[in-house]
This record gives C-alpha cells, sequence and structure tokens, in this order.
C-alpha cells in the first residue's frame, strides 16, 4: 500500500529492528479520519501532554490555536491556512491545531533560538498523547 499524496511506503514497521515503544512504531501521518468529533477533555489533554515539554530557560514558547468541526466558522479560518492540497484531507479532520512560537524570550527579549526546537518537541508531545486516546495526528 503507498501513500497517494507522497507516495512513501506505508509499511515500516520492520525497517527498525529494534524494540522501541509501540506507540513510536506504530505512529504514522494518517490523512483519513472518521467524522467522530473530538471531545473537549480529549484535546484538553492532548494540549496538556504539550505544555509537558520541556524548553529552553522554560520558556515554554509555544501557543496552540484549536478550531474544531464543532465551530465551523473557527475551522474554516484554519483550512483558509493550508495549501489546497492539505486542505483536501485536513478538511475531514475532528480539530485543527495551528502551533506558534515566540521567538525572543520573554524574560529579556533576546532572541530564542530554541523555540521552534522546543515547539517541536510539544508537539511530539501531543502526537504521542493524541495516539495512546486512539487518535491520530498529521
Ligand atoms: C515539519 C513537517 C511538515 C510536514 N508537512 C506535511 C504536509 O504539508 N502535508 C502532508 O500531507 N504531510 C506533511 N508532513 C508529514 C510527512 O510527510 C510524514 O511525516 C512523512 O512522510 C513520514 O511519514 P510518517 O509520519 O507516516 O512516518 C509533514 C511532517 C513534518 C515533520
Amino acid at each position: 500500500m503507498r501513500n497517494d499524496i507522497y507516495e512513501l511506503p506505508v509499511e515500516k514497521e520492520q525497517a527498525c529492528g529494534h524494540s522501541i515503544h509501540p506507540l513510536l512504531e506504530q505512529r504514522r501521518s494518517w490523512r483519513a479520519f472518521t467524522s467522530r468529533i473530538i471531545e473537549p477533555e480529549t484535546l484538553g489533554l492532548l494540549l496538556e501532554a504539550a505544555r509537558w515539554a520541556p524548553s529552553c530557560m522554560n520558556e515554554q514558547p509555544w501557543a496552540f490555536i484549536v478550531a474544531t468541526k464543532q465551530n465551523p466558522t473557527e475551522f474554516e479560518r484554519l483550512i483558509g491556512c493550508l495549501l489546497d492540497f492539505n486542505a483536501r484531507w485536513a478538511q475531514h479532520a475532528a480539530a485543527l491545531i495551528l502551533s506558534v512560537a515566540r521567538l525572543t524570550f520573554a524574560s529579556n527579549g533576546e532572541p530564542n533560538n530554541h523555540a521552534l526546537h522546543d515547539l517541536g518537541q510539544a508537539i511530539a508531545n501531543l502526537t504521542f498523547q493524541a495516539n495512546a486516546c486512539g487518535l491520530t495526528v498529521c
């Protein structure tokens, strides 16, 4: 089976050869979604997982702008931020999350060169919490 967007092999299970955690091994950037809504409590749990990520100077430079299917106006606003080929599959997701990072330290205004790294760690936390909840993130 191949991914119809990037034509990458979907099966990579055996490629690793090490006993990494199943959550890591089984994670995929799935782009097909059911019509199931995501409960606010679950969404809160995902954001809480992101919040616990490590960050340079504990700046926690991330912020997340969330739109769920239950709010079509907000959802459409975020869909409008996407390239067409991403909007094609993202329109079926239960929630869209726009992630942003503050690029300067709040304490002194100096550039925070680690902000995007820290944002990535926060998103990784969110991704694996989502997977643990039976959800998928792309
Ligand atoms: C920074 C970043 C940007 C990405 N952008 C897109 C994107 O615009 N559209 C998309 O369908 N997938 C996107 N992906 C998903 C990658 O294509 C995917 O992670 C990669 O093909 C490996 O597949 P896997 O995540 O299922 O292991 C992105 C992933 C990352 C980390």
